[in-house]
């Protein structure tokens, strides 16, 4: 199998079949997440939350993202590789934005980029796209803006979505993820652009769904949002092999012979 490009996306969703994205933050997880035959990986700044211990994005560097970005994409084969851009890495001008996504370009290897906004970043998702470089669109609930959505709120106003999503198309952007709003406008948005859209609390009829790896994992015991569903509880498997290890070491079971240099 071939890499994932943005035109294998398009392709997919004219055939209505669906895309399937993770994020993922370094070597061994980025492994097993392109070896499972996932689409697309973002390398997202939610590691500030899940990786830092960080109570929110906005503190995430360009330095950090590049840093993760490169383990990443050395241990992907198939899948598409994005970078996120992280809070004012792409808002103070266009030269800074375009500066910044060429740099998760040829510095860490990824395929794509991603940014936080609708109709007000139109203009950097076009000077970014002019560069050659494959932009995503984030739209609805955008964490980096928790503070003027007064908090992590699930986004509601129809008219300004739909106006969003037709703009960052119009713009130039690849694909648009869709993040914590209802269904029956994620289904409106899916169904009026040509562009795939990938949802994360957008319900069931997006062209494809992404989801905090760490989260659906159950890699970290912290509060998991509504649309976050555990499949797998590696926290736990986590903490049984910690105990039995602890166990072990104390009462002299471990090592045995057969772990001894003879
Ligand atoms: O940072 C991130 O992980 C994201 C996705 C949840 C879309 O932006
Ligand atoms: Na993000």
């Amino acid at each position: 199998t071939s890499k994932i490009t943005t035109t294998s996306l398009f392709q997919m969703k004219k055939e209505g079949k669906k895309i399937t994205a993770l994020t993922a933050y370094d070597y061994p997880f980025a492994r097993m997440v392109d070896a499972s035959g996932i689409e697309m990986i973002l390398v997202g700044d939610s590691l500030g939350m899940v990786v830092q211990g960080k109570e929110n994005t906005l503190p995430v560097t360009m330095d950090e993202m590049l840093y993760h970005t490169a383990m990443v994409t050395r241990a992907c084969e198939t899948a598409m590789v994005v970078g996120d851009m992280p809070f004012m890495s792409y808002q103070s001008s266009l030269d800074q934005a375009v500066d910044n996504a060429g740099r998760f370009l040829k510095e860490a290897g990824a395929g794509a980029v991603k940014l936080e906004g609708g109709a007000d970043v139109c203009d950097v998702i076009k000077a970014v796209a002019s560069a050659g470089i494959p932009v995503q669109a984030h739209i609805g609930l955008t964490p980096q803006s928790v503070h003027q959505m007064g908090g992590f709120k699930v986004q509601r106003d129809e008219d300004r979505l739909m106006a969003d999503a037709m703009e960052v198309q119009s713009a130039g952007a690849f694909s648009v993820v869709l993040e914590g709003i209802p269904s029956p406008i994620a289904e409106k948005i899916t169904k009026a652009l040509t562009i795939p859209t990938i949802g994360i609390g957008a319900g069931a009829h997006c062209d494809g769904q992404i989801l905090v790896l760490h989260d659906m994992l159950g890699i970290n015991d912290r509060h998991l949002p509504k649309f976050v569903k555990k499949f797998a509880d590696v926290h736990a498997v986590a903490a049984k092999g910690l105990e039995d290890y602890l166990n072990a070491v104390r009462k002299g079971e471990f090592p045995t012979s057969e772990f001894e240099y003879k």
